[in-house]
């Protein structure tokens, strides 16, 4: 071979390597491809529908859902919201709901993110099972925001709360961010709005966190059905560590 040669030779080689690896990527991302629908979808959505999804549709619903343990002592409305079996903590019968009023028995689905979001929307979408809500199922945006919720949303309770109830971040700056984020609806007191008049009292933030800081801390991330409520995840882009402050910080607040 002339040197001539040599350079059409490794010239061609050269092209042919990179036409592989053009025309191979196409492939390579089908491969792993995401769909669309997840790619696009609302992660603060689904976790006002994972909270209360027939006030976000605004839907009624009837009776009780299938899947309700009838010894269970919900009924109506409650039974409809994946948090009454799943749990605000993600982890259904082992975490807050193990005992009491709203036992129900069912797991969390903390282990569920693992799964990709093809299999979670068709467990979501199932005509066959009891499980599936049709006037959720046939909202395919909603439907993608849940899956979403579940995988990227939930939260790892045991980074938030001891066993004893306690929060585990950082309440000076939990203040800092509730200033920020949260006084000039809330009062800096937390009591500037009382979340359930007529009773004795008012229930403001400090009173909800204390009483409730599984459910304080899900309001706090992804704010509340029916309000102008912002997320502090989808809205103010705060991380896992600043929600868990912020709840830490409310405990504070009586
Ligand atoms: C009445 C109780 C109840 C309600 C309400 C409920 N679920 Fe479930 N869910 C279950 C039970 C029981 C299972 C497991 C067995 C089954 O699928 O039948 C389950 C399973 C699941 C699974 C599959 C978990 C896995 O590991 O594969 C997903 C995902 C899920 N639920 C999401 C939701 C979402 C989202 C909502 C709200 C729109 C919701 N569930 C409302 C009882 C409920
Ligand atoms: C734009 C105003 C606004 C901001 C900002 C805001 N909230 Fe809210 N929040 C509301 C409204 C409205 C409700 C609906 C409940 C009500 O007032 O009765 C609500 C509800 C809540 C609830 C649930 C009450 C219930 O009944 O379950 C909690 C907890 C809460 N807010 C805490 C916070 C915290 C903590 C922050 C800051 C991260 C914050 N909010 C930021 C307006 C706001």
């Amino acid at each position: 071979m002339n040197r001539k040669n040599i350079v059409v030779v490794a010239f061609t080689a050269v092209v042919f390597a990179l036409g592989a690896l053009i025309f191979h990527i196409p492939d390579a991302a089908m491969a792993e491809s995401v769909p669309q629908g997840y790619t696009a979808a609302d992660i603060q959505v689904g976790g006002l529908l994972y909270d209360k999804w027939f006030k976000v549709l605004d839907v009624e619903v009837s009776g009780n859902h299938p899947l309700y343990p009838s010894e269970a002592k919900k009924s109506g409305g409650d039974t409809w919201r994946c948090k009454e079996c799943h749990g605000w903590d993600s982890i259904g019968k082992d975490g807050r709901y193990k005992k009491g009023s709203h036992f129900t028995g069912i797991d969390g689905l903390y282990s569920a993110r693992t799964k990709s979001p093809q299999q979670l929307y068709d467990a979501l979408t199932d005509k066959g099972s009891a499980h599936t809500i049709n006037a959720l199922a046939s909202n395919s945006d909603s439907v993608w925001a849940l899956v979403k919720f579940i995988r990227e949303g939930q939260i790892d309770i045991s980074s938030a709360l001891n066993s004893d109830g306690t929060a585990r971040g950082d309440a000076l700056n939990g203040g800092n961010l509730y200033s920020k984020a949260c006084a000039a609806c809330h009062g800096k007191d937390g009591n500037k709005r009382d979340f359930d008049k007529g009773k004795e009292g008012i229930q403001g933030v400090g009173w909800l966190a204390n009483d409730n800081p599984q459910e304080t801390l899900h309001k706090i991330r992804w704010g509340h059905p029916g309000s102008m409520m912002p997320s502090a995840v989808a809205d103010k882009g705060m991380s896992d560590a600043e929600t868990i402050d912020i709840l830490t910080f409310s405990l504070t607040l009586k």
